[in-house]
């Protein structure tokens, strides 16, 4: 899968910009600040509606400005495919090959796209809530209709918590019942699909991992649903959790049962990561996760994905980076920002100088 070309209207701190790629490795070189990362995060949020940095889209339009628009054409399977994303007014309306679409779920997935940033060390020190956001991301590549499951069960958490704020206490036991119902079907749907997903991610990046840390050490990735690591025993246990905590769900008026609390566990040698892992070991748990996610999609859709790496090489030594770059050779296309500093390597196809929010080509 790859891009062929890009045109970016008040995105960020682009005006105007039109980029043509090539195939293979395409390199953004800049000093800080020019404008790097925003064109891997335009191609990011045309291919999935979200912006991997920002909840509010508001936060992506060019500072005075009161909408954006991005246009990239892209290719996969020998066919070509445009995507357009405008945003106005706080909403946004999407197109495939000119034709609107009605849900996100009509276009995510269409393109693949794995991306790869230092923010990600979040994931693995950070709260759950990047890790959920991870694998969601994920599953939705693969499985689009997750984001109509997200978006049902987030209804019903809203619903429930505003009962559960509201002054008007008769009946309210029976109506928390009837929400507690859908939040168990939709949250239930939830969790078998994170950890259906999690199992593939975590047999491939257990591979990975040992290759890494040269066979010494064992990643172990599990999606613990509802403070369960299995997940049978989870879904038995989600009703009577539901009743047996409702008066404490009324008492503080939180939801304190569902998938919105769950969380991915990466373990080392069978010691939690997130209170033991060093600067490196985060690392190649970063890598060994995206790897892994790369082959998935390979796996599951018969080509791979578009590969975003932002700013990563420096952050990675030589063992890892030489890995990183064996590791991609087979990739249609792989975009790398990195700083003027850096040196780019041979093997790259085309350079562009990215300088004040204007990319032009060197080669
Ligand atoms: N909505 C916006 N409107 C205008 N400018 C913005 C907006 N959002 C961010 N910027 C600016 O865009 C600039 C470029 O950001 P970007 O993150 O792409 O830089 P970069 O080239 O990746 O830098 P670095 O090497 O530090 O990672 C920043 O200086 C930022 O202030
Ligand atoms: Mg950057």
């Amino acid at each position: 899968m790859e891009i062929v070309n890009l045109k970016l209207y008040n995105f960020r701190n682009y005006e105007k910009e039109n980029i043509h790629f090539s195939s293979g490795i395409n390199v953004f070189q800049g000093e800080n600040g020019q404008g790097k990362t925003n064109v891997l995060e335009s191609i990011y949020y045309l291919l999935t509606g979200k912006s991997y940095r920002v909840r509010r889209e508001q936060e992506l339009i060019l500072w005075g400005k009161n909408e954006f628009h991005l246009f990239g054409d892209f290719s996969a399977y020998q066919r070509s495919l445009s995507l357009e994303s405008h945003y106005l007014d706080h909403r946004k309306i999407v197109k495939i090959n000119q034709v609107p679409c009605k849900k996100l779920s009509d276009f995510v997935g269409t393109i693949n796209v794995v991306f790869f940033s230092p923010d990600d060390l979040m994931m693995v020190k950070g709260g759950p809530v990047e890790r959920r956001r991870f694998i969601d991301l994920h599953i939705t590549q693969m499985y689009p209709r997750h984001v109509h499951l997200l978006n049902a069960y987030n209804k019903v958490l809203q619903q429930k918590a505003a009962l559960l704020k509201s002054s008007i206490q008769s009946s309210k036991a029976s109506n928390i019942e009837i929400w507690n119902e859908q939040l168990l079907d939709f949250g239930s749907k939830i969790i078998r699909n994170r950890w259906h997903y999690t199992q593939i991610l975590s047999k491939k990046s257990q591979e990975i991992y040992s290759q890494l840390s040269s066979g010494k050490e064992e990643l172990a990735i599990n999606y613990i649903a509802l403070g369960h690591q299995n997940i049978e025993k989870a879904l038995k246990e989600f009703p009577k959790m539901l009743e047996e905590k409702m008066q404490q769900e009324m008492e503080r008026q939180i939801i304190l049962v569902g998938p919105h609390r769950d969380d991915l566990n990466y373990q080392i040698n069978g010691k939690s990561a997130r209170l033991f892992a060093s600067q490196g070991q985060q690392r190649s748990i970063i890598l060994s996760l995206k790897l892994a996610e790369l082959e998935a999609i390979f796996k599951e859709k018969g080509e791979y994905p578009l590969l975003l790496l932002d700013d990563v090489l420096s952050e990675l030594d030589i063992f890892r980076r030489d890995y990183l770059l064996e590791f991609i050779q087979p990739i249609n296309q792989v975009l790398i920002t990195m700083t003027s500093a850096e040196k780019p390597s041979k093997k790259i196809k085309s350079l562009f100088q990215v300088d004040k929010g204007h990319v032009g080509r060197i080669h």
